[in-house]
């Protein structure tokens, strides 16, 4: 099951990458009141989506079969979790999952207005809120060492 990890921390550049694109291009089309475009910032958005919960699906198979995930809560307890396997069997995964799913409220919202500045202000906001969590809870010390 190794391979599945190294999947999640290389895929984790990709989306990081995407993500930051997907906000920054929907910031701009929102504070710059440009028109929504469906071949460009619809699919950008879509792939930022998409990549997103890709990394979910892979992120609870290796929290289920890591023995950094589900297996140190079990084996340690809440309270015998140190700060840093704490932010890898509890904070990582569930901040995560708050923000991939602030990322898919942000899409489907934008769904429901035709007003362009309105779409763009939705997917910004909320793939901004989504990248600034993920961001607050990457094990940095960790990735790839
Ligand atoms: C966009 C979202 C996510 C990103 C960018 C991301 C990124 C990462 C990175 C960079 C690592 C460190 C990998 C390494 O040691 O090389 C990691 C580890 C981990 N991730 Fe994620 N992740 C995301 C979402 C999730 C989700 C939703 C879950 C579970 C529900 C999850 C579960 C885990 C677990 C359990 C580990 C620790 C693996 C281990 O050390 O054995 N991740 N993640
Ligand atoms: C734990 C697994 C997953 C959950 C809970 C989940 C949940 C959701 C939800 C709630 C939506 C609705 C957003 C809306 O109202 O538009 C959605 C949309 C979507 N998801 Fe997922 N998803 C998961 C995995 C995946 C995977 C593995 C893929 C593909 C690689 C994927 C691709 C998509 C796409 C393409 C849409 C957009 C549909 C559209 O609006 O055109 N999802 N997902």
């Amino acid at each position: 099951m190794e391979i599945l990890k190294t999947l999640h921390s290389y895929f984790a550049y990709i989306v990081l990458i995407i993500l930051i694109i997907a906000t920054a291009n929907a910031l701009i089309g929102w504070l710059t009141k440009k028109e929504f475009r469906f071949d460009k910032d619809l699919r950008l958005s879509l792939f930022a989506l998409v990549l997103s919960h890709l990394q979910l699906v892979i992120g609870l198979i290796v929290f289920f079969v890591s023995a950094n995930g589900l297996k140190a809560i079990q084996t340690l307890g809440m309270g015998g979790l140190n700060s840093a396997a704490r932010l890898l069997a509890v904070e990582h995964p569930f901040i995560n999952i708050l923000a991939i799913a602030l990322i898919t409220v942000g899409w489907s919202r934008h769904k429901k207005t035709d007003d362009s500045t309105v779409k763009f202000r939705r997917i910004g906001l909320m793939y901004g809120a989504g990248l600034i969590l993920i961001l607050s809870r990457i094990p940095w010390g960790q990735w790839f060492q």
